[in-house]
């Protein structure tokens, strides 16, 4: 099939490619001619493994080719993928200005039918909103053109994006004809996937819904590892048990300093919005994000606990990104942990192999360092906030040789206590007994 995707961000570079790579002529258009103009030269505009190597192979092949032309691009595909930016405003509320802004240009530009994919995350109704103004523009001008929307939310984890997009676990499809879902079961024929059809908006409702279930998994394992550490119980052995019934399964239950990333306190918030304006209220959402904000609190009094005071002491941050394999600093828990650092007058060292670059934006007071054994030399505490293999597989026997004080601070449980007591540090993780 000939398919144009809309917008250049991760999910659309990865949906492109993931689709190219299953048999389809893609173009993928932004409207931001810098990243059009690296995609060119083969460059991903953020780190993503695999992609760059695959984006390279199937540019050459012809099969994926990238422009800032949507007009043009809408007129020769069959199939249009939905895939910019929904950000979230001050109000929590979903900015629906780019998915506006495309189905207008939709509408001016369509020449014949065409199945419109919206793959961004957006609130309930917006297929509605789409529909509605690609309408008005055909009414505009007087051309009796049809089109189908459908939702196919996206599922794909940072990190492993490409793996995720090509073998995604379910396909939730949102549909109102018949003719879209025969267009989407060809699409996804190449795929060892199980479909699901249903309608829009409930397609809408389960990207959201899964979000906001797996942000809550981790809030309730994070709250939980509070109290274990009151009663002695160590969470991780918790979190093993309740793991294997199947009913609730092992994943998303690691306890650590918060989720992340750009996809769930934005959804959270966007849901919760939804209930308010509903006068529906989703009364876990609140607490889930709220146990996700005073978790840092809770790691910050941990650690002047144990230091006394933070002030002018040395701090080593290792891990800035949201989670490991990538270069997204997006609402990462380190944000808010250095913010805290910086607050109590603290000396900040901070070590990531992806993040440091973007992490300098943010703050340009703190040491960024290339190497970990940088960042580690002559600190009060060392703060393990995300699970780098690179962090968690130190040399931790130099480190203590070279750490003023020999403090460790796990925000992931990522390190093995037994060991790294047994070398002479005082480690502390999230939930686990001291
Ligand atoms: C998440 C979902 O997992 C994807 O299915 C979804 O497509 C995506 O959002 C999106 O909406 O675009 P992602 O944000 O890439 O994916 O990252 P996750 O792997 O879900 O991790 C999110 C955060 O939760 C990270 O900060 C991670 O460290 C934290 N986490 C995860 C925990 O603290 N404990 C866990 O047990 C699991």
């Amino acid at each position: 099939m000939d398919i144009t995707v809309i917008g250049a961000g991760y999910v659309g570079t990865t949906t492109a490619v993931a689709l190219a790579k299953n048999g389809n002529r893609v173009i993928l258009v932004d409207n931001n001619k810098e990243k059009i103009e690296k995609l060119n030269r083969s460059c991903l505009p953020f780190f993503e493994e695999g992609i760059e190597e695959a984006l390279l192979l199937l540019k050459s092949k012809g099969d994926l080719s990238f422009t800032t032309e949507l007009s043009k691009s809408i007129e020769v595909c069959d199939l249009l993928f939905i895939t910019v930016g929904t950000p979230s405003q001050d109000d929590g509320k979903v900015d629906l200005t780019f998915v506006k802004e495309v189905s207008r240009t939709i509408g001016k530009g369509m020449n014949r039918y065409k199945t419109i994919v919206v793959k961004s995350t957006v609130p309930v109704g917006t297929g509605d909103v789409i529909t509605e103004i690609i309408q008005e523009e055909l009414n505009k001008r007087k051309v009796g053109i049809s089109f189908d929307i459908v939702s196919n939310p996206e599922f794909l984890r940072e990190g492993k994006a490409l793996y995720d997009a090509l073998n995604p676990e379910r396909v939730v499809v949102g549909i109102g004809s018949e003719k879209a879902k025969k267009v989407m079961e060809e699409l996804y024929s190449k795929y060892h996937s199980v479909l699901l059809f249903t309608t829009v908006k409930n397609a809408e409702m389960i990207k959201y819904a899964s979000n906001a279930y797996l942000a809550m998994k981790i809030s309730y394992m994070n709250e939980l590892a509070r109290l274990s550490e009151k009663v002695g119980t160590n969470i991780l052995e918790v979190a093993k048990g309740m793991g294997m019934d199947s009913r609730i399964g092992p994943q998303f239950l690691q306890a650590g300093i918060g989720y992340g990333g750009s996809c769930f306190p934005k959804d959270i918030k966007a849901l919760t919005v939804l209930g308010h304006e509903q006068d529906s209220p989703l009364q876990i959402l609140k607490a889930v994000a709220e146990v996700n904000e005073s978790q840092i609190d809770w790691f910050i009094d941990k650690l002047i606990n144990k230091l006394g005071s933070l002030t002018h002491k040395r701090i080593a941050v290792l891990g800035l990104t949201f989670k490991p394999q990538t270069d997204d600093i997006r609402e990462a828990s380190s944000i808010k942990v250095i913010q805290k650092l910086l607050q109590n007058d603290s000396i900040v060292t901070a070590y990531d192999p992806k993040g440091t670059e973007y992490m300098k934006k943010v703050f340009s007071e703190v040491l960024y360092t290339s190497e970990p054994i940088e960042a580690v030399r002559k600190a009060d505490a060392i703060l393990v906030l995300t699970e780098w293999k690179e962090v968690v597989e130190l040399d931790w026997k130099t480190v203590k040789g070279l750490v003023n004080q020999p403090y460790i601070m796990d925000g992931r449980n990522a390190l093995n206590p037994v060991y790294i007591r047994s070398l002479g540090f005082h480690y502390s993780g999230v939930g686990i007994p001291a």
